[in-house]
């Protein structure tokens, strides 16, 4: 940890980085899987592929591409960094934390390193957790990311589910600043009310793995899609709402909003309540579906990449996921 003098500190994105296994499952390898359609999937969520992990690879290994081209990108030395906060619900193993693994595979030692679990809103908490450390003074230089490998917890004879999901990791360099304040708002929220709508039952302490938990396929996501579909809408929209009220900025200063890539009606629903015409709305969902943790981060990391955004653009960033878990936020890039 650096030394920081008396000014309230603020937090500087230097950059960000994205990674996707190699693998790349399309509508029509999934017609050969499971009784489904291009034309279904493509109408009723927008996806055309995703990425699908190798069996050798984990989470971490995922995670470590989108790393190393966040620190690339941020022209820093691996060694600056000094905490890893690793958002996923697919770590490599119950624990060690994936932020472990990582931190290992990057070639560091010693710095505290983490995992966070808040399913698809989890890199926006992550944003929340970063500033609140940064802020504090406690830590200087973050490496945050979401990262999801869901094809290994993906149930492939649902037709329901498994054309849902894909596998992708995203990161992004957050750093001490006296002058910038590039995380305006973050607005959280959850509801363990709802957990039954979309979770993996098994596995945990609340039900081991057994014998039976494996043939009932518990340990994959189970999902009642019209439900959580009900729910993410309002749950993002107020999740905007507040970020922007807090930031002090209007829904005009914003140039791109990148909600969560669950469904494309969901994100055009979201945009309609907005009232934010779609051209102002990142969406890669028909090259990625859904990767949880990873996609408000990967999608970022794209907008950034292809020039869709410039030094000094106000950004909203907003999910809704399993818990059920929300969140917003207001950062500059
Ligand atoms: O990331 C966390 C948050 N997750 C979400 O936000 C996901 C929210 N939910 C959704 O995106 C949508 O509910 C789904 C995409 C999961 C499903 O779309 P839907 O319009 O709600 O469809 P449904 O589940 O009501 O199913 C409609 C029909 C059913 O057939 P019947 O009962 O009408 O004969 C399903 O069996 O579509 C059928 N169906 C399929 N057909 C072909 C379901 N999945 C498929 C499929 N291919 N893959």
């Amino acid at each position: 940890m650096g030394k920081l003098m008396n000014k309230k500190l603020g937090v500087e994105i230097l950059a960000t980085g994205s990674s996707f296994p190699q693998k790349v499952l399309t509508n029509a390898d999934l017609e050969k899987i499971v009784d489904t359609n291009d034309e279904w999937i493509v109408s009723r969520t927008g996806m055309r592929q995703r990425h699908i992990a190798a069996p050798n690879e984990a989470t971490s290994d995922v995670a470590l591409g989108a790393a190393r081209q966040a620190i690339e990108s941020a022209k820093i030395q691996a060694g600056e960094i000094d905490l890893i906060v690793v958002a996923t619900v697919t770590p490599d193993m119950f624990f060690p934390s994936t932020a472990c693994f990582l931190q290992t595979k990057l070639g560091l030692k010693n710095i505290p390193a983490f995992d966070l679990l808040a399913a698809c809103s989890g890199f926006i908490y992550g944003i929340g957790v970063a500033k609140a450390f940064i802020e504090s003074g406690m830590y200087k230089t973050i490496l945050l990311v979401g990262a999801d490998c869901l094809s290994k917890i993906t149930n492939w004879t649902d037709r329901n589910t498994c054309v849902l999901f894909g596998d992708g990791a995203g990161a992004m360099i957050l750093r001490a600043s006296e002058e910038k304040n590039a995380i305006l708002s973050v607005s959280l929220g959850a509801d363990g009310s709802y957990a039954d709508l979309l979770y993996m039952p098994a596995g945990g302490s609340f039900k081991p793995a057994s014998h039976e938990t494996v043939d009932a396929f518990e340990h994959t996501t189970i999902m009642k899609g019209k439900d959580v579909f009900k729910n993410a809408v309002p749950k993002m929209v107020k999740a905007a709402e507040e970020a922007i009220v807090k930031s002090g900025k209007k829904v005009e200063d914003i140039k791109l909003f990148i909600p969560h890539q669950a469904n494309m009606r969901i994100i055009e629903a979201v945009a309609k309540k907005l009232s934010i015409s779609m051209d102002r709305v990142f969406v890669n969902i028909h090259k990625t579906g859904n990767i949880s943790s990873a996609t408000t981060i990967t999608a970022l990391d794209e907008a950034i990449r292809t020039g869709k955004l410039q030094k000094g653009d106000l950004v909203v960033l907003v999910a809704f996921g399993g818990g059920f878990t929300w969140g917003g936020c207001v950062i500059e890039i």
